[in-house]
Parts: structure tokens; sequence; C-alpha cells
């Protein structure tokens, strides 16, 4: 961040990726600047033309030195990474997951928020009866590259994927979703599968029973896996915070965008909380093949999270009005919606509805 006396710069690092990833970032761009703009500050953004094309070109996804390119930034706003022509573990462990892992992105927060204005397909939900958020764990875990295959293409063929849980690890996410929780309604629910993974599951629940006694006023729920994604269907008005593993944080903030409407709608901050490593934002969704190049795709995720992107930097009164713009855009029947919300508009004519909203 640099200042000079009247103008507060955030450097930012855009990597629109694949997909749909740059159709939602490239339209909204000029409505971000704007923002800016009215409230006081600046973008000085970056953009890396990362992802599966450079990889086609150059055979990695992201120069070598990618990581410490980003590392000075105040923050990261990242498209989507996927892509029908090479595998996903390759584009996936090339790009996006060093990224939050490099860089100790480890509070993964993805709010669920039913708005006015969108149908939820669950029965008789309405406007603000969803409203969740989970704390996913981000940097370990399941998704640990511990692991390998051995006697390839033999009888006997064998893989191991091991999960990692760490004591720093656990407890870190554990103690930030116990705040977030102390800071909303004060219920958690830790979500695990302690009756089958004794191990770490069972670590997992130690942890969140000791750090619990930080937090006397807040109540502690525990779910295994498998009843959670049932509840977030059966009675999702009784969430408020939920913390999980990174495997099963990625599995229920799908459920969650549903129950909300789309994916279309869910937001998504990889956040490292300190100051040693600038934090990335992205929508939940990934590239999105089946609608690529259609010009439908839905922007709103997208700006949903460059407005927790904002208030992330400190730049709160201008994340709430683009957050409210959208609620208000939602919330507006004769305003346009794209497809996934059962409309007929393209991403181009969302955002300018949206523009004349600030
Ligand atoms: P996806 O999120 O790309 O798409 C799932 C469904 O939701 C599709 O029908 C898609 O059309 C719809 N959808 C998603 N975003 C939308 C939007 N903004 N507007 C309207 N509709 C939207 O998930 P997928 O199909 O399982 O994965 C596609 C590729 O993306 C894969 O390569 C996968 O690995 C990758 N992926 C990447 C990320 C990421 O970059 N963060 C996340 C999930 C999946
Ligand atoms: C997400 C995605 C990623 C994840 C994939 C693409 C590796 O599904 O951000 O939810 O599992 O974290
Ligand atoms: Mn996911």
């Amino acid at each position: 961040m640099t200042e000079d006396q009247t103008t507060t710069t955030y450097d930012i690092e855009l990597i629109p990726g694949d997909g749909i990833g740059p159709e939602v970032v490239d339209v909204a761009l000029p409505l971000f600047r704007d923002v800016a703009h009215d409230y006081g500050f600046e973008f000085d953004i970056t953009r890396r033309d990362w992802g599966t094309e450079y990889y086609l070109e150059h055979g990695e996804m992201m120069p070598e030195d990618g990581l410490s390119q980003l590392a000075d930034a105040d923050s990261i706003f990242l498209g989507a990474v996927g892509h029908p022509e090479v595998p996903d573990h390759v584009t996936l462990h090339g790009l996006l997951l060093p990224i939050r892992k490099g860089l100790d992105q480890y509070v993964c927060k993805r709010p669920n928020v039913l708005f006015e204005g969108i149908e939820s397909p669950l029965k008789g939900y309405g406007a603000g009866d969803i409203d969740f958020v989970v704390y996913r764990e981000n940097t370990e875990g399941e998704y640990a590259d511990v692991g390998g295959r051995e006697h390839r293409g033999l009888n006997h063929e064998t893989a191991i994927q091991s999960a990692l849980f760490t004591r720093q690890g656990t407890e870190r996410i554990v103690r930030a979703a116990f705040q977030a929780a102390a800071e909303r309604e004060g219920h958690l629910t830790s979500i695990t599968k302690s009756n089958a993974q004794a191990h770490s599951m069972v670590f997992w629940d130690d942890i969140v029973e000791a750090v619990s006694e930080e937090y006397p006023d807040v109540t502690v729920e525990r779910l295994l896996v498998d009843a959670a994604s049932m509840d977030l269907i059966r009675r999702p008005h009784e969430f408020d915070v939920l913390v999980a593993s990174n495997l099963f944080g990625d599995i229920l903030t799908d459920i969650g965008a549903q129950i909300t409407g789309s994916m279309g709608l869910a937001p998504s901050g990889n956040i490292h909380p300190g100051d040693e490593h600038p934090s990335m934002f992205e929508p939940v969704h990934g590239s999105a093949p089946d609608i690529v190049g259609e010009g439908v795709a839905n922007p709103l995720a997208s700006v949903l999270s460059w407005s927790m992107l904002l208030e992330d930097v400190g730049e709160v009164t201008a994340a709430d009005a683009l957050w409210s713009a959208v609620t208000d855009q939602l919330a507006d029947q004769s305003a346009p919606r794209s497809p996934d919300l059962g409309g007929d508009a393209g991403t181009e004519a969302v955002i300018e509805d949206l523009r004349s909203r600030l």
C-alpha cells in the first residue's frame, strides 16, 4: 500500500485464470476502479496471464517464481482455474493450491446468505433465513501433498494419499472460527468424521474442546460431515459459523452455494490473517466449461468476493457499498438476472445495472 497526501493505492495482483474466470473478472474491473475512485483510493492492478493457456505454452501454470511475484501485493484476486484439455490435478496443483498453501492463507472464509429476491430450492426459506459462514482449513488436512503411487501399471499398483493435521494448523483455524462466532451469533458447529477417522478427527475434536475454553460464550455443536450435509438441507437456519477441514469445507460450501441460490452468488476469501503474506479472494465456483464463451456467467460471486477483498484491506465503507449494490439488485425483480438465477441477462448487463446502483 502506498499513500501520498490524498490517495491510498492498493497493489492488487489479478489472476483471471481459465474458463469463465476472465469473463467474470474483466467485465467488472472498470466498476471496481470507479468504486475505488468514489471512496478515495486507487487500485494498482498487475494482471497475470497465468493459467492453462499459459501452461500449454510454457509447460507450467505460472512462472517458477510466481509466488514471490505475488508476495508483496496488498491483495490477490483470482477468477478460476480448470480446463477440459488438461487434467485438473495438474492445473490446480500448478496454480490455485500452491498459492493458498505457499502464502499461508489458512482461513478459507465462505459466507452463505440467502438474499432477498433469491429463491432457495428449499421449501419455505426466504430472505435472511439462511445466513452462515464456513471457516474451512485451507493449507493442510486432506489436501496435503503427502502420498504417492507405487508399482505403476502392475496388478499390485498402490496409491497412498495421507491427510495431515497439525496442532498449529488445526488450532489456528478453529480459533479463527470461534472468534468469528463470538462476533456473530455465538454458535459454532465443528464438522468432523470422528466416528470413522479416529486419529485426525478425534485430534480435531480435542482441539475444539481446548479452544472452546477461551470462548465460554460460544455454544459448540459437533456434527459428523454426513449428518451436516443432511442438516444443511434440513435446518440451514440453525447454523451460524461452521468450521471444517479442507475437504469437508470444500464439499459443504457447494451445498451452501446451492441452498442460497447459485454457485454464481458464492464468494470466498483465502485469508492470511497476519501481515506476512497477502490474502486472495475468488468466487467459490470454477471455470464452468459448460457455459464458457456464452457471456452468461453470473459475475456476482466475483463482485461479492471483491467486496470481501475491500473489507480485508480496510476499505469497509466501499466494501459495504458494493455488497449492498448486489443485494439491491437481487431484491429488484425488474433488474437483469443471469440464467443461473432464472433470468436471461448476460454478464455485462448484470454489471451495467450494478453500476447504476452505486
Ligand atoms: P464449476 O463451479 O465450474 O461449475 C459447476 C456448475 O455451476 C456448472 O453447471 C456451471 O455452469 C455453474 N456455474 C459456476 N459458476 C457459475 C457462474 N458464475 N454463473 C453461472 N453458472 C455458474 O464446477 P465444475 O464444473 O465442477 O468444475 C469445472 C472446472 O473448474 C474443473 O476444472 C474444476 O476443477 C475447476 N474448479 C475450479 C475452482 C477454482 O478455481 N476455485 C473451483 C471449482 C472447480
Ligand atoms: C474450491 C475448489 C478447489 C478446492 C479445487 C478446484 C481444487 O473446489 O475452491 O472450492 O477444492 O478447494
Ligand atoms: Mn469447491
